[in-house]
């Protein structure tokens, strides 16, 4: 591929001038789901298939992915693809870059704005139908454990705040334990997307409350970390143990833990998203029309359907 940091250069003395120049600008490298996605951005938008593509990562700072757009814009991208970190805070930015004429394709998470026409496309999950679906697959652990009458006690660990990933995550699964008299949410704890902070979260958890029976987990990242502070904390986690955990994302290493069966569900989150963006950028060039979303498929792995998927799993 034909990477190049921005800053380095002026790239149009450089670059050859059929390639499409992409300017990408990614949230960071917080976690396994991250580098996959990041993986699958640049090995599609590599020379040998026409582009040119500029690689940020922000190191989850917004004023960093602010500055890497603002570059993108200067040196005249053809496009820009980004993943932004939280909903707020993008319009003035995402303002100059449509005075500049360059269409801007989403990743993953979204934007809060009050011009839609501000960006082209958005490619990512359905996060919200994600937290629902951690809802209802532990509803159905509970049902089948006759738990339908005592009372749950749960924690959540949450993901980035203000980000689109926790905010549909926490409002899917709210939904559904809304409905479930018996679920006691005791707390939503901001775990960042990282394995340390999960870690730390959980242990200051498991300090301030008795008795948890189950852990929301945002992503995996944090889980692993989760896992950790059970294990420290002389507890156990599975379906037969101590605490319950529901994961988010089944990166390999997470889907490696439901087939042992310290996490009960594992919710997927397809970072897959670079043959969308090269769909999208095709059309665009070809003057076809495009969506304005697009959701990627993703499903749920259990035990019962864990192994298959553990085989194929490149990330
Ligand atoms: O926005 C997607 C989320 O961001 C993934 O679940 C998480 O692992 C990543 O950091």
């Amino acid at each position: 591929g034909c990477v190049k940091e921005y800053g380095s250069e002026d790239t149009e003395n450089t670059v050859d001038e059929n390639l499409i120049v992409v300017g990408v600008s990614q949230v960071g490298s917080e976690s396994v789901w991250r580098t996959a996605n990041t993986a699958s951005i640049q090995n599609i938008l590599t020379k040998e298939n026409g582009y040119f593509m500029i690689f940020n990562n922000a190191r989850q700072k917004q004023e960093n992915q602010i500055k890497a757009l603002r570059s993108f814009i200067s040196q005249r991208v053809d496009y820009i693809v980004f993943s932004p970190i939280t909903e707020d805070g993008w319009e003035t930015v995402l303002q100059e870059a449509k005075e500049a004429g360059i269409p801007v394709i989403l990743i993953d998470r979204k934007v809060n704005l009050s011009d839609q026409s501000l960006y082209t496309t958005w490619i990512g999950s359905d996060f919200y139908k994600e937290g629902r679906m951690a809802g209802n697959i532990l509803d159905e652990y509970l049902t089948k454990q006759h738990r339908q009458e005592v009372s749950i006690r749960i924690v959540v660990l949450q993901g980035t705040e203000g980000a689109t990933a926790t905010i549909g995550r926490t409002n899917g699964f709210n939904e559904v334990a809304e409905a479930h008299e018996n679920w006691l949410i005791l707390e939503q704890a901001d775990g960042e997307f990282t394995t340390a902070k999960g870690q730390e979260e959980m242990e200051m958890l498991l300090h301030r409350y008795k008795d948890i029976d189950v852990v929301i987990s945002q992503n995996d990242d944090m889980t692993f970390g989760a896992l950790t502070a059970i294990q420290n904390a002389g507890l156990t986690a599975g379906e037969d143990g101590d605490i319950m955990v529901i994961s988010f994302d089944a990166v390999k290493s997470g889907l490696q833990l439901v087939d042992e069966g310290l996490v009960t569900a594992d919710i997927e989150c397809n970072p897959n998203q670079g043959e969308y963006v090269e769909t999208v950028i095709r059309k665009l060039e070809n003057n076809e029309a495009v969506a304005k979303l697009y959701f990627v498929p993703e499903t749920v792995f259990t035990k019962e359907n864990v192994k298959d998927a553990l085989e194929k799993r490149t990330y």
